[in-house]
């Protein structure tokens, strides 16, 4: 027999669990398995339905997909990410879905190798012995560099280039202040919202200028931007500078922080775990000999491979939303139409009922035994389905280049008395995480 799903303990009288899930979000998301596999909350007035359980997770990503859009998160982002990839449902998804593969297919995937090497490589080409590194800046400047090597290669001036750095933390920590509060709170002119109305205008301007750059050049640089100016619908019109704008913004949202805090999390735990760190050291000096790492030698770090998995365990995106479009049964729950629901990758990755102990970093999780045992929809750091990831196997490919490349020649060391926080927007990052850069050589002697 179905029935009501369980509340969750704790709701404030008029703000429901609103200020729990601000104030403390991971706590707040690892908390909800204990009261049910679905499970409600209230934000505000709205409910919304939690899923916890990997198998349910996996029924609203992939087997009954069908029956859900993407929810409130994606329809706030679609305010100001507008109506790319990353924000649209149904038909329009799967269209500009199909339209956008090819820039992450296979081949393209090997092309993007070299190039991200070498934005690793011009990273570290900076760096001096004994300095402090600034490492959730540092990160999150190589990601958007090996974006901008790959994806966008001309166009963004490095005013244009600071203007996204600066914005996009602001516009992921927006999109979840405007998932979970009212409509009424983003409206008032407290500073916090007059940053998030600067930073959209700032990143719209960056990107335009990119546009610009690329069409009066007119030159086809092979990238996903040129790409995106040559495509033509199915009536053979162009699109317009809009609809490429939304598709920038989409991937450069998707795309830079994301990755940027998972190579920060990755040098702080290596940092930490000097065992780890050895045995990262000797597969790289065992496969690339002191040489710098190419597309083919990736398959061959398995080590380091798992070493980032672990990474996207432990720091995974920690909300993302969905909305019913008809009723449907979960489990022994049935949550009726226009439902929100919502699920957490983080949360799943740290239930200890499929990840022992799941606080401790432990690379040998994913020895292909013990992978092998977790259920299905336990481990879904990029998402799983129609909406899956697009960046997922290049996102992949950069955190193994650039700890091959980092790691054959530096270690980032952790300053004793450090504190870091995981600071939870969209995705969960380093709050400040100075490490000092040390030539491996000499670190190791
Ligand atoms: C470690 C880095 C990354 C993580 C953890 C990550 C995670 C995710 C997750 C969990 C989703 C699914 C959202 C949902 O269920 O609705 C997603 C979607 C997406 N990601 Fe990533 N991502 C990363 C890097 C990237 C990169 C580098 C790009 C592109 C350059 C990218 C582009 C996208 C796009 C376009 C979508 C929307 C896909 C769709 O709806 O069809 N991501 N990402």
């Amino acid at each position: 027999m179905p029935s009501a799903a369980p509340s969750v303990p704790g709701a404030w009288p008029v703000a429901g669990h609103a200020l729990s899930m601000m104030r403390n979000p991971l706590d707040f998301v690892t908390s909800l398995a204990a009261h049910g596999d679905v499970v409600r909350i209230r934000l505000g007035p709205l409910p919304v339905h939690a899923i916890t359980h990997p198998e349910l997770v996996r029924r609203v990503l992939v087997d009954d997909a069908r029956h859900f859009e993407r929810g409130r998160l994606f329809e706030k982002a679609a305010l100001f990410f507008g109506g790319g990839v990353g924000t649209v449902s149904g038909a329009a998804h799967v269209q500009q879905r199909r339209t956008l593969q090819p820039a992450f297919q296979r081949g393209k995937l090997a092309d993007y190798t070299p190039l991200v090497r070498e934005a690793v490589e011009e990273t570290v080409a900076r760096w001096r012995p004994g300095q402090v590194l600034p490492v959730t800046d540092v990160m999150n400047d190589l990601s958007f560099a090996m974006l901008t090597n790959t994806l966008f290669t001309v166009g963004f001036t490095r005013e244009a280039a600071a203007a996204v750095q600066r914005s996009v933390p602001v516009l992921l920590r927006g999109a979840m202040v405007r998932t979970i509060l009212p409509e009424w709170w983003t409206r008032l002119p407290t500073p916090g919202n007059r940053r998030f109305t600067r930073a959209i205008d700032d990143m719209g301007a960056a990107v335009d200028g990119a546009i610009a750059a690329y069409r009066e050049e007119g030159k086809d640089h092979g990238d996903l931007l040129s790409m995106l100016l040559t495509l033509r619908d199915e009536n053979g019109a162009r699109l317009t500078d809009r609809q490429v704008h939304d598709q920038v913004i989409n991937f450069a949202i998707a795309g830079i922080e994301t990755t940027g805090a998972t190579l920060a999390w990755l040098f702080h735990e290596l940092g930490r775990d000097p065992e780890t760190e050895a045995r990262v050291h000797e597969e790289l000096d065992t496969v690339l000999g002191g040489r710098p790492p190419r597309h083919e030698d990736l398959p061959a770090l398995e080590f380091t491979g798992r070493v980032v998995m672990e990474v996207l365990r432990l720091y995974a995106v920690w909300m993302f939303t969905r909305r019913t479009l008809a009723p449907i049964r979960l489990g022994d729950v049935v949550i009726p139409a226009g439902g929100e629901v919502l699920y957490s990758p983080y949360a799943l990755h740290h239930d200890p009922r499929w990840f022992p102990d799941p606080d401790a970093f432990d690379p040998d999780r994913w020895l292909p035994a013990r992978a092998a045992a977790l259920p299905k929809g336990a481990f879904i750091p990029f998402g799983a389905g129609a909406h899956q990831c697009m960046g997922n196997t290049y996102a992949f490919t950069e955190a193994l280049v650039a700890a091959a490349v980092v790691c054959g020649r530096w270690r980032l060391c952790p300053i004793p008395g450090t504190r870091v926080r995981r600071t939870a927007t969209i995705d969960v990052h380093p709050d400040h995480l100075p490490m000092t850069a040390e030539p491996r050589e000499a670190a190791v002697r």
